[in-house]
């Protein structure tokens, strides 16, 4: 492709940038979770435009009990399906632990990975410690979201998931972490009166999970959320119960094949194709 093709294609495309996000300061907004492409679109389709790829997929989505077993390849396959099953959102991707501790060079290599998969920023977890990692990803140009407070990545084999309330380590992180380049910073399990202050404090979107009211955004796991997961930490609101419909819905195919009632004795004529990519099937 020509100069010229990639800035029409760039300019064509509608996924909102980091800058944007970034400007997004100060007016709440929602992320959210999405590991697969037609959750992605759903997502969308509810007007959420930032989309996170978490390694929660360890846990809501591959069944592991934590994030650690979570690879680079699990990431850019994820990354991947969420890019393909959305045209208009920013997608911020989860690097997986080990993908980034080591070198400064490691990090950028893996966030390359994870940009030609389909993501549109990386996210990666720590304060003070990891923003020269922050900082060589950001100068590589690829956009950079830090994540402070409780790490989920180390929390089972260090510092543990009581919430997080040192107002001045978790300030001294935040500001760490902002003027390495970071363009937003997750707060998790942070204290709400000290996530309140770090969102005055910074130049850049605050993103609480279980961190309170005062952050400019919220970010929650899909699974939690739509009550697909059974291990939902207590701050995670459920707004539908999509397990129990599913069970329900399974039930009743599996009652139907058993007492004959499906398939119908009368098969439906047609010769569509049984998948078909492009327009959803009604
Ligand atoms: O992996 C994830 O889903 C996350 C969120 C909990 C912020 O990092």
């Amino acid at each position: 492709m020509t100069y010229e093709g990639v800035a029409r294609a760039m300019a064509a495309s509608r996924r909102p940038t980091s800058a944007a996000i970034r400007a997004r300061k100060g007016s709440r907004f929602a992320v959210i979770t999405a590991y697969d492409a037609p959750f992605a679109r759903c997502a969308e389709d509810a007007g959420i435009d930032v989309l996170l790829v978490g390694d929660s997929l360890g846990m809501v989505v591959l069944g592991y009990e934590a994030t650690t077993p979570v690879d680079l390849e699990d990431m850019c396959r994820h990354a991947a399906a969420v890019a393909r099953g959305s045209s208009r959102a920013h997608i911020i991707v989860d690097m997986p632990f080990g993908s980034y501790e080591a070198t400064d060079a490691d990090a950028v290599r893996s966030a390359v990975r994870l940009v030609r998969a389909g993501a549109t920023a990386v996210k990666l977890e720590g304060g003070a410690a990891v923003s020269p990692r922050i900082a060589a990803i950001a100068c590589a140009g690829i956009p950079v979201v830090a994540h402070i407070g409780v790490l989920p990545q180390t929390a089972a084999i260090g510092a543990g998931y009581r919430r997080k309330s040192d107002r001045l380590a978790l300030l001294a992180d935040a500001r760490a972490v902002a003027a390495a380049g970071a363009f937003a910073v997750v707060l998790e399990m942070v204290e709400p009166d000290v996530a309140g202050e770090i969102t005055r404090a910074l130049e850049i979107p605050t993103i609480g999970i279980g961190a309170g009211n005062a952050c400019d955004a919220q970010v929650l796991v899909l699974h939690d959320v739509l009550g697909l997961y059974a291990y939902a930490p207590p701050f995670a609101k459920r707004y539908a119960e999509l397990g129990t419909i599913a069970t329900d819905a399974l039930r009743a195919y599996a009652n139907d094949v058993r007492d004959g009632a499906f398939p119908c004795a009368q098969a439906p004529s047609g010769d569509a194709p049984i998948y078909a990519i492009g327009e959803p099937r009604a």
